[in-house]
């Protein structure tokens, strides 16, 4: 893993000379973001030695290197589910890229489904903490000394300095944000009422498919990681109603949340 990682790292230093200070996965809703990086060079995932081969036909899947709110950012367009098949070293395999290349913060985006009764659909959740329910770990097999520990600590997976530097640009900017705990699972099934309720009660408010793996793999490089999901739809209703989610519904609430996330994630970045 380890030669990997620094075979393509060579790869991206050969192409290109530049030194990132913050990694972004642009999920769901960040992908008006890429439009505002002021790009140096975009590397088709393709293009890269190691890096997981994209099957989904028309995916536009590339590693973009520029600057944004004035700093060094380099952009992941295009993420990898579990669901989709890869194993979760692929998954998080470019997270440890991004890493190795320097940056020292990870910004990621995701969609959810809530059930904290108190959100609606298009709210940003700041993610607080996650509850890992993909039933593995990216960090099982042979631990990589050279990254990590063997038992990484996760008392602190979403840095409270970001936290709270969201909540003052949302207030200043008028946006209303949630705050809440993501549950991780693999999808690609939408959940049952009883997982939705399941969810509820162990302590998360919303639940996704991805950002999980991501996260750990980068708290066990100690990388600090900030975090936002659009909730898209409620598994639970405050009637205790469970809504019938579809992928249309789940893409018209994101594009709808999707300028405010954009402003979040900007005006964040600006003020580091
Ligand atoms: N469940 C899981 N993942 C999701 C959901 C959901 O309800 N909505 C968007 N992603």
């Amino acid at each position: 893993m380890l030669t990997k990682i620094k075979q393509t790292i060579d790869y991206i230093r050969q192409s290109i000379n530049f030194d990132p200070e913050i990694g972004i996965v642009l999920g769901t809703g960040l992908g008006a973001l890429a439009d505002e990086i002021k790009v140096e060079k975009a590397i088709p995932y393709a293009e890269i030695p190691n890096f997981p081969v994209s099957t989904v036909q028309g995916h536009k899947g590339q590693l973009v290197f520029g600057y944004l709110g004035g700093k060094k950012v380099v952009a992941m367009q295009g993420r990898f589910h579990y669901y989709e098949g890869y194993t979760m070293q692929q998954v998080t395999f470019p997270i440890r890229v991004m890493k190795m290349l320097g940056i020292k913060l990870l910004i990621l985006s995701n969609a959810s489904g809530g059930m904290n009764t108190s959100f609606r659909v298009g709210d940003i959740m700041v993610i607080v903490d996650h509850i890992n329910l993909f039933g593995t770990n990216p960090l099982i097999g042979q631990n990589i000394d050279e990254l990590g520990p063997r038992f990484p600590e996760m008392s602190c997976a979403y840095d409270k300095k970001y936290i709270k530097l969201a909540f003052d640009i949302a207030d200043e900017c008028n946006i209303h944000l949630q705050q809440g705990v993501y549950i991780g699972v693999t999808g690609p099934t939408f959940e049952t009422p009883s997982e939705y309720k399941f969810f509820g009660k162990i302590g998360a408010d919303a639940v996704g498919m991805s950002t999980v793996p991501e996260v750990i793999v980068a708290r066990h490089m100690g990388l600090p990681c900030f975090a936002l999901s659009i909730i898209t739809d409620m598994g639970i209703t405050i009637s205790g109603e469970v809504e019938k989610p579809t992928h249309e519904e789940v893409q018209k609430a994101a594009n709808a949340a999707e300028p405010r996330m954009t402003t979040i994630i900007k005006k964040l970045i600006e003020r580091i």
